[in-house]
């Protein structure tokens, strides 16, 4: 049994809280601190289940505070880093480039000086893994996937930040040596997530009897993959990935968007109770998101064939566990909906619905 400290960053958020969550159950003999600035999107409320582990700590720090980075990481001398700390969504990235800048490319920075300077003498048996996304490549037509060859081609300006934040990673493994592995997955979906993404956001109005904004015309497409998957695939390539490398995760499964939000609205009508047809006649077409990637699709080979990692839930299941934990956690839902949401919401979507 190999004792390790794992610092993972933006434990409180969506995925992270998950990522957190199967470590410390999975590794009682590692120590798993949780590094997260708690801003809107991080809520501890995702992890209180596992608070009073005997093998978990919470530090809250900034990354972008590269003295409270260092501080920790001399507290802690990690082992591992995974990273998953960012601003993570697009719209706010239209309307707020410049806070995408700090977190997730000057905040990546921080602590991957912090790791170099923490690890310079022995790089044995460290690792930093980058969490990513298939947004760093641009935008599919209707046929082809992104590879690990694939050209980098961001859009967005969340999509921009990371794939700065991808480079600096690899700029640290070239110049300095750092062992480093990366992890592009695809748009994740499941427990937790905030309402402010397309499912979640869907879900939560479906309850309230909102109207269900769809983008332009809802044929843009996207490969979703249950958050689950994502940790275990996290897992495997921190573990067992080859350094200096970076694999490619997704669900093999794309849908257009207007596709998934009918198929949402069929599963909650039925749990619900509602008459077939009730939630979709909410649908309600608007102005589009500038610069809207018309497709993102993965292909996952790579992680498949070299570490044998693969989804273990189809979408339809998924989907329909989402929806039921959604509608059996109403009070985090209340939690994360009251106070700065609305105004969210209200300068999101007051023009165009
Ligand atoms: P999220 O927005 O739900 O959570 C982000 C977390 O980071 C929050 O807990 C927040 O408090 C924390 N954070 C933000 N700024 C911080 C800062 N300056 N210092 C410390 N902590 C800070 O994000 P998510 O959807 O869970 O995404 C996690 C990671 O996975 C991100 O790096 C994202 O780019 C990547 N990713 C997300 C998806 C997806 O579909 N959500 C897909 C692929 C990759
Ligand atoms: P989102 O969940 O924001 O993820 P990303 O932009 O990172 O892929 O959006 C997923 C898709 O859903 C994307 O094509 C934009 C679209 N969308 C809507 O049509 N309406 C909405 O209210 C939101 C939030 C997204």
């Amino acid at each position: 049994m190999t004792k390790k400290t794992i610092i993972i960053t933006g434990g409180a958020g969506f995925i992270g809280s998950h990522v957190i969550r199967l470590f410390v159950n999975k590794y009682p003999e590692y120590k798993i601190i949780n590094l997260d600035a708690l801003t809107y999107a991080g809520n501890l409320e995702n992890l209180k289940d596992i608070t009073g582990a005997a093998n978990y700590g919470f530090e809250k720090v900034n990354i972008v505070n590269a003295p409270e980075v260092n501080a920790v990481f001399a507290k802690h001398q990690p082992d591992g880093i995974i990273h998953l700390a960012a601003e993570s969504h697009v719209d706010r990235s239209i309307t707020s480039p410049l806070d995408f800048v700090y977190t997730n490319v000057v905040g990546t920075v921080n602590l991957l000086n912090a790791a170099k300077e923490l690890w310079k003498d022995n790089y044995e048996g460290k690792c930093f893994h980058h969490v990513s996304t298939d947004e760093v490549y641009g935008a599919l037509g209707t046929t082809g996937f992104f590879t690990e060859e694939t050209k980098y081609d961001p859009h967005s300006p969340y999509s921009a930040s990371k794939a700065a934040s991808d480079h600096f990673v690899y700029a640290y493994a070239d110049t300095y040596g750092l062992p480093i592995v990366l992890t592009n997955c695809s748009n994740n979906y499941g427990p937790n997530h905030f309402p402010e993404k397309l499912i979640p956001l869907m879900i939560h109005n479906v309850i309230n009897n909102k109207p269900l904004p769809v983008y332009g015309d809802g044929k843009y497409t996207r490969d979703w993959l249950y958050v689950i998957d994502h940790a275990r695939a996290i897992d495997t390539v921190f573990h067992n990935g080859k350094k200096g490398e970076k694999y490619n995760v997704g669900g093999f499964n794309e849908w257009q968007n207007i596709d998934l939000v009918h198929l949402l609205c069929t599963q909650m009508d039925e749990k619900l109770g509602r008459e077939p047809g009730t939630s979709a006649k909410l649908i309600t077409f608007v102005k589009d998101r500038p610069g809207h990637d018309l497709r993102y699709a993965i292909d996952a080979t790579k992680i498949n064939t070299e570490l044998g990692w693969s989804p273990s839930v189809t979408f339809e299941e998924g989907l329909s566990k989402t929806i039921d934990w959604y509608l059996q956690n109403t009070e985090w839902l209340e939690h994360v909906t009251n106070g700065s949401y609305q105004a969210y919401y209200e300068s999101q979507y007051s023009n165009s619905i």
